[in-house]
């Protein structure tokens, strides 16, 4: 179980102190939000903040890029310190040519997939990916609320890995807290993006802690094993 919180939900003011508050917090990996005013309604930041941020730290920089021309951005964020670079499934016919210059560059694949997207979608990418995304909510902005129709696509998504023995991660992002991340636990994700949860908790290492414990306690595999 990964928990990644997003930097999207943290002190704009302090971001140094902040994401070397998420490095001692416990979590493995970093979210970064790259949104670009046409995709997606907002903007939030770029590969030179990113690379601003990347020696202070030894987090995973999970890259998701909310963006509708990815590939001119893809070299400019492996060279900026991305380990993994997500894209949307929505892009269509240029999906697989990303998802092969990611590769090339060096760095893990993520592909995500938007709440009103079918989860079909992503089926002809599921053995090109370490990491499927399935939005959890509209992407664009934190602190929305978790969407639970999307909750049989992560169902669906771990029956696929099930049956053809894939590795692929999956993730979930958006409205999640301790409640929605034991639902999706549940039904199969293994990777929790948090933005507002975390960020807004008095504590972010002891809610860090207690995200990890709820989602263990959640996840069917170790359940079987109890009994
Ligand atoms: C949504 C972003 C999320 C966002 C999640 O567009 O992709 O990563 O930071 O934020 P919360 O956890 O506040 O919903
Ligand atoms: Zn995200």
């Amino acid at each position: 179980m990964i928990i990644a919180p997003s930097l999207l939900a943290a002190d704009f003011t302090r971001l140094s102190r902040e994401v070397k508050r998420t490095g001692a917090s416990g979590a493995e990996w970093l979210h970064l939000d790259i949104m670009d005013g046409h995709f997606v309604p907002n903007i939030s930041f770029g590969p030179a903040l990113v690379g601003a941020l990347r020696p202070l730290t030894k987090l995973f920089f999970d890259v998701h890029l909310m963006c509708s021309q990815p590939e001119i951005l893809l070299e400019p964020f492996a060279a900026a310190g991305a380990d993994e670079m997500i894209v949307h499934v929505e892009l269509g016919t240029q999906v697989d040519s990303l998802i092969w210059k990611i590769r090339k560059l060096g760095k893990k694949v993520g592909l995500a997939v938007n709440p009103p997207t079918a989860i079909t979608e992503v089926q002809p990418y599921l053995d090109k990916i370490d990491l499927l995304l399935v939005m959890t909510v509209n992407p664009g902005f934190g602190g929305q609320e978790f969407i639970h129709e999307t909750l049989p696509k992560i169902q669906q998504a771990e029956a696929w890995r099930r049956e053809r023995k894939l590795p692929y991660r999956i993730s979930v992002d958006g409205g999640i807290n301790n409640q929605t991340a034991a639902e999706c636990a549940r039904a199969g994700a293994d990777t929790f993006v948090a933005g507002t949860s975390l960020f807004d908790a008095r504590s972010l290492k002891a809610a860090v802690a207690k995200m990890r414990k709820i989602v263990n306690a959640s996840d069917p595999a170790l359940a079987d094993l109890a009994v």
